[in-house]
């Protein structure tokens, strides 16, 4: 079984956006991105780790949001665009970030244009968007659960929130995979343990998110939100973020090869980043490798 996360990428251009009409968070939004996140973050740089991706034949490709900056409806086509050249909804599962919900109006624009990939093809209720999560995707012994802490925030916030139903909901769903011996791996754009990030962009329910996950703890747990590559080891369990898919400076993405052998997990987690070969084109590196093992008993 092969995974592959990545993160954070930020594919979607403003250039062509009429900037006068915007208000708000929204305009505060598309200054930082001509200002910083539009020379940081390179559609040419996406190109190259989304063919490199495609590569690794994954089973299953976890993307943990901010595929936009500030949720326009054209920024969204895009992304829906590069969704579809990243691979099909039944192998790609992605959960949102807080600049795909940017404000007012996006979780139903999003909701709606990436469907697929966010609720894996099942049939949902009116809820509003982050009740219906968790979503899972079963391959045989794993089990994928995708949380949803992206939220419209005040201007300069880029906190998250799961709320009181997504957090029961996924106490039970945790439970039940406990007992049906499953692997389980956690997808949430917001780093999920208490003290991981500054306030200003934690998550709001996050002692709340890790007294849930102490109780029937996930192997592994994939996050984005921080730009940079951090492991954290939390019992057994394994923390990645990974930097942003287009950063020109440390692009990057994880391949997680697991095995079972009946008593116990196999893990081999491979970081590959961005680098510049000797004919300068950009290619992705081996830059760290780890094996570990967890028993079943
Ligand atoms: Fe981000
Ligand atoms: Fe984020």
């Amino acid at each position: 079984m092969r995974l592959v996360h990545l993160t954070d990428p930020h594919l979607s251009s403003l250039a062509g956006e009429k900037f006068t009409a915007l208000r708000g968070k929204r305009w505060s939004g598309y200054l930082s991105w001509r200002k910083n996140r539009s020379k940081r973050f390179l559609p040419a740089v996406l190109d190259k780790l989304t063919a490199s991706v495609r590569a690794e034949n994954a089973d299953q490709i976890l993307l943990t949001g901010d595929l936009v900056q500030i949720g326009l409806p054209a920024e969204i086509q895009q992304a829906s665009e590069w969704l579809r050249s990243l691979g099909p909804a039944e192998q790609v599962m992605l959960v949102p970030g807080n600049h795909d919900i940017y404000a007012g109006g996006s979780a139903e624009s999003v909701s709606g244009a990436w469907s697929e990939y966010l609720y894996s093809g099942v049939s949902t209720d009116d809820a509003g968007m982050n009740d219906r999560f968790p979503v899972m995707r079963k391959l045989g012994r794993l089990s994928l659960v995708g949380l949803s802490s992206a939220c419209v925030t005040p201007v300069f916030m880029a906190t998250g929130k799961l709320g009181d139903v997504q957090l029961e909901k996924l106490a039970g769903l945790l439970e039940q995979e406990a007992e049906q011996g499953q692997l389980v791996c956690l997808l949430i754009h917001h780093p999920p343990l208490t003290g991981m990030t500054k306030w200003r962009k934690s998550l709001d329910d996050a002692a709340r998110l890790q007294a849930v996950l102490e109780r029937h703890p996930p192997l592994l747990l994939f996050h984005g939100h921080l730009h940079h590559n951090r492991e954290l080891q939390w019992g057994n369990s394994r923390i990645y973020c990974t930097a942003a898919g287009s950063s020109v400076a440390d692009a990057s993405y994880r391949v997680i090869d697991i095995d079972d052998d009946g008593d116990a997990w196999n893990f081999r987690m491979t970081l590959k980043s961005i680098a510049i070969g000797a004919r300068k084109e950009v290619e992705f590196l081996a830059v760290d490798e780890q094996y570990w093992q967890v028993s079943k008993a």
